[in-house]
């Protein structure tokens, strides 16, 4: 972090000449948002990354009940079908839309450091993040958050029942089903975590190895954690015979939580972020996700050019530069709002956003201020996103994780549950990389009852005419595949052109243009490449799930990412 220090006085200082100079001609005021529609679609659609579950929301929506039911189902059928993904035993972030009283809510059930938390034992010999302690095993775990989430959601704005949203999982886990080739395969590259716990062992390894097509999993254990919070609510979870077997388990495979964490467990509800953007507003997460913050940098410093006017490598080019100081930023500031104080206020202003804009030249990379030690290893297809509109127009937005694949891979023995690696989302060694190649500081440092920072970005686009829910899982590449997302929403594309589209990527560092294979023609590669860029081809990322609404046809678009085979987008 040597050049840390002159890039904060750079940026502060830029600010400050933006803000003297406010009459600047970029400050013109954008086109009033849209209000959104309050009347429904008469019609639902649902997109998840399993077809289980996005049937169980429909089926759900089919007995009575609203968008925040559905997203109930969609999140435990999830827990039960794609436990590599997310679970129980991890957390989500949701943004909700209520549309009755044209009300938007962000639910933050992520999980939070233990109070026994010891940043020591992450760091390894060599001084850096020790990747066996931080994403395996009971260490790697935060308190779980979203069986609080789920109980809260059903309790604050659901219109069923939290047991009647909960049933279609708990007859999957009961009855079992038969995993595609995608969830066989992420069993058989987790084969030797997995292995190392027999209670893991004991549900994804049957006779000791990796199961063939056709093997059908059931989960009599996870059926019963869900039944008891489909009868105690988060205290099915949070206390009682689960709890203990959670504290236990953990424990005696050398974790550190208590009772205490669990009963100290609480869902926050947070007031989203608001950006406006020629005509669209775009409502977003706030921290402790650091992609509504990443997003409304990248948006305000965009909106100073006319990218339509600029051909695709200098309008791609403006657009790199913009997400790499976004996710300087990113590193540099943000963290839980409970324990840090950040400078929220400069970083979504549109002076600060001027003073960035300032920074780039039209034509040339700006080198990113340190160069990388570590590469970023590829985004895998773990944690999830659904996206789900009513006929009445409630909108849900969830992305939800337990980190990496079967997060620390560690079930506590009769609960069913996979414990998440969320962990390594803290910046356990200041200046260097967590598994998805961030770096972060101070404000992202672990702390007792601390929630780790997030890339997950539920977020809805409100036009004129138009509506999206959108999001994706993919570490930190989930920032970008919303933005470029959003961007193709306002240049009117729906669900299925926005999952379609190809995608680029630019964290800050490592100093690099990830990019998939077709996302550029020659011609902008050369352009991009002789401005001074660094591109990598990279396998395909992101597993967006993605509505879309159309109020001048009162048409829904649902759409699974084509990259994906076993997703599903529905419209009922
Ligand atoms: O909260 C986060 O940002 C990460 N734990 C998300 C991990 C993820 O998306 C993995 N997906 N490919």
């Amino acid at each position: 972090m040597v050049h840390a220090p002159s890039w904060r006085v750079l940026a502060a200082s830029l600010f400050l000449a933006a803000a003297a100079g406010s009459a600047a001609a970029d400050q013109r005021p954008q086109a009033a948002p849209a209000s959104v529609a309050t009347r429904g679609p008469g019609h639902a659609a649902i997109a998840s990354a399993n077809f289980l579950a996005t049937n169980a929301g429909l089926e759900v929506l089919g007995k009575g009940g609203n968008a925040f039911d559905a997203a109930i189902a969609v999140a435990s059928t999830l827990a039960v079908v794609e436990q590599q993904s997310s679970g129980l035993g991890g957390g989500f972030m949701a943004m909700l839309h209520v549309a009755k009283e044209n009300r938007d809510i962000f639910i933050d059930a992520r999980e939070t450091a233990p109070k026994a938390v010891d940043m020591k034992v992450y760091v390894g010999k060599d001084g850096k993040p020790d990747r066996e302690v931080s994403t395996k095993g009971p260490l790697s775990a935060g308190i779980p958050g979203e069986p609080a989430g789920l109980a809260w959601i059903a309790q604050h704005y659901g219109k069923l029942p939290l047991a009647q949203s909960l049933a279609p999982a708990i007859r999957v886990a009961t009855d079992g089903y038969q995993p595609d080739e995608r969830f066989i395969g992420t069993i058989a590259e987790n084969q030797k975590t997995l292995s190392r716990y027999p209670s893991s062992a004991a549900i994804l390894l049957p006779g000791g190895s990796v199961p063939a097509k056709g093997w059908t999993l059931k989960q009599p254990d996870l059926a019963k954690t869900l039944r008891l919070i489909a009868d105690k609510g988060a205290a099915g979870f949070y206390k009682g015979e689960t709890a203990k077997r959670l504290v236990d388990a953990s424990r005696k495979e050398g974790g550190n939580w208590t009772q205490a964490d669990l009963d100290a467990y609480q869902v926050k509800e947070r007031e989203p972020l608001r950006i406006d953007y020629k005509g669209y507003r775009i409502v977003t997460a706030p921290p402790p996700s650091s992609g509504g913050v990443a997003i409304a940098e990248v948006l305000n410093i965009l909106a100073g050019y006319d990218l339509a006017k600029l051909d695709a490598a200098h309008a791609t080019h403006l657009t790199i530069e913009a997400m790499r100081r976004a996710f300087r930023d990113h590193n540099e500031y943000l963290g839980d709002p409970d324990f840090v104080k950040m400078p929220l206020d400069m970083l979504l202003s549109r002076y600060y956003a001027d003073g960035l804009r300032a920074t780039i030249s039209p034509d040339k990379a700006t080198p990113s201020d340190l160069l990388p030690t570590a590469m970023a290893p590829e985004p895998g297809m773990h944690t999830t996103h659904f996206s789900v509109i009513d006929k009445d127009g409630n909108m849900v937005a969830s992305t939800l994780t337990v980190n990496l694949e079967f997060g620390s891979g560690f079930v506590a023995a009769g609960t069913g549950v996979f414990l998440n690696d969320e962990m390594d989302d803290f910046a356990l060694v200041p200046g260097q990389p967590n598994a998805f190649g961030l770096r972060g500081a101070e404000a992202n440092k672990p702390e007792p009852g601390k929630r780790m920072l997030s890339s997950m970005s539920p977020s809805f686009v409100f036009g004129a005419d138009r509506t999206a829910v959108i999001g994706s899982p993919g570490g930190s590449t989930i920032i970008t595949q919303v933005l470029e997302g959003i961007l193709a929403f306002i240049d009117g594309k729906d669900a299925s052109g926005i999952t379609a589209q190809k995608r680029y990527h630019h964290q800050y560092l490592p100093d690099r243009v990830d990019v998939e294979d077709g996302v550029f023609d020659a011609a902008t590669t050369k352009a991009l490449t002789d401005m001074g860029h660094v591109l990598r081809q990279r396998s395909p990322w992101g597993f967006m799930n993605v509505v879309t609404w159309d109020h001048r046809t009162n048409t829904l678009d649902a759409a699974s990412d084509p990259r994906r085979p076993s997703g599903l987008g529905k419209v009922q």
